[in-house]
């Protein structure tokens, strides 16, 4: 019964009702359910509610009280599974901590405590360690993706936009034209839902398509394969973060405390290998690739069996391999 409420309260918070949300968790923690699962699930439920409300420091009272609980005190599996928990926040709690949003909200101790998951979910994972790294510095370049979507939406005011992934519509609020539709499932755009329930639903065409919503490569590969069935003639698709430095920003799952580019970079080796499309990824703000279709029917070619297992170490030695240009040679190309 409390397992099924907050089944409820998981699906509010995912469609953007945090207050039901929030109602139904606060129900089961003070409702005193006698099953130490329910109620470590409940506490980080409705911690994580709160950080989506931006109340940092009651959101971070929950999840301390549910590391802090007997059952997770006792069984590593539990308290991990709190920490993941914790750890899938941090989109929300990385945009309430970026000091340009000058949020006088951000508790340090949440800081703290996300560095503290940071260094031991890496930990677990250190048998993934490479030490090889790429030396790009994005933020030394002075182009990001806005540049790259700014030069393929400002071709026509006409143009349609679709965006997959917007979170606080840095890039969504940039875009100069009136038909845009922005798709993320917890913040941003104008459709809360994941991509697949938007292209379940969808009839519309786009000019331009980008795509930056869960950043793994079996979720980028549908979103590819969707968005060339509504992509207009002469159309771009975008995607964003495709090249990790390192293997901690790609580690899938997250382990990274700062950049997670995730594993999406596998699916620039299948588009290299696409009949039909001309594609390039441009080296800004962690790798954007693009493509534009010339040819039809196009099918994104399938690695899936030879990927599925790869790790940094594939695109380290790969590199080569994938179509990389500078952002003063790209612009050409975009404008055309
Ligand atoms: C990196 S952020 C997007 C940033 C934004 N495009 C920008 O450039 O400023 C990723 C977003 O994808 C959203 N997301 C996660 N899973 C998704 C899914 N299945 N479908 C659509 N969006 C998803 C997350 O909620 C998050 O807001």
């Amino acid at each position: 019964m409390t397992f099924s409420v907050l089944e409820t309260a998981l699906s509010a918070l995912r469609s953007g009702n945090h207050d039901k949300a929030e109602m139904l968790c606060r129900s089961v923690v003070e409702g005193n359910s006698g099953n130490d699962l329910v109620t470590v699930n409940a506490l980080c439920l409705l911690g994580a509610t709160l950080l989506y409300k931006k109340e940092i420091a009651e959101g971070k009272k929950y999840f301390d009280a549910a590391l802090s609980h007997p059952a997770a005190v006792a069984n590593e599996e539990i308290r991990k599974a709190v920490l993941t928990r914790l750890h899938s926040c941090q989109d929300v709690y990385r945009f309430a901590a970026q000091p340009e949003t000058q949020n006088k909200t951000v508790d340090d101790n949440l800081l703290a405590v996300m560095r503290a998951t940071t260094d031991m979910r890496t930990s677990g994972y250190a048998h993934h360690a490479d030490s090889r790294r790429f030396s790009w510095e994005w933020k030394e370049i002075n182009y990001n993706r806005i540049s790259i979507l700014g030069l393929l939406t400002s071709k026509r005011s006409d143009a349609a936009y679709l965006e997959i992934g917007c979170a606080s519509n840095v890039v969504f609020d940039s875009i100069p034209l009136a038909n845009k539709v922005g798709v993320d499932p917890a913040a941003g755009g104008t459709l809360r839902m994941t991509s697949d329930d938007f292209f379940r639903i969808n009839t519309s065409f786009f000019d331009v398509i980008f795509i930056d919503g869960l950043h793994t490569y079996e979720q980028v590969r549908k979103d590819i394969i969707n968005a060339l069935r509504i992509l207009k003639p002469n159309g771009w698709i975008a995607i964003h973060d495709v090249l990790p430095r390192d293997w901690i920003e790609q580690h899938v799952p997250c382990v990274s405390g700062g950049v997670w580019t995730g594993n999406v970079w596998k699916v620039a080796f299948e588009l290299v290998k696409t009949a039909g499309i001309d594609f390039k990824i441009i080296t800004i703000d962690h790798g954007v690739g693009v493509f534009r279709v010339t040819g039809e029917n196009v099918t994104l070619h399938d690695m899936t069996a030879e990927l599925h297992d790869k790790e940094f170490a594939y695109l380290y030695e790969n590199i080569s391999l994938l179509p990389l240009i500078e952002w003063s040679d790209a612009q050409q190309w975009l404008r055309g």
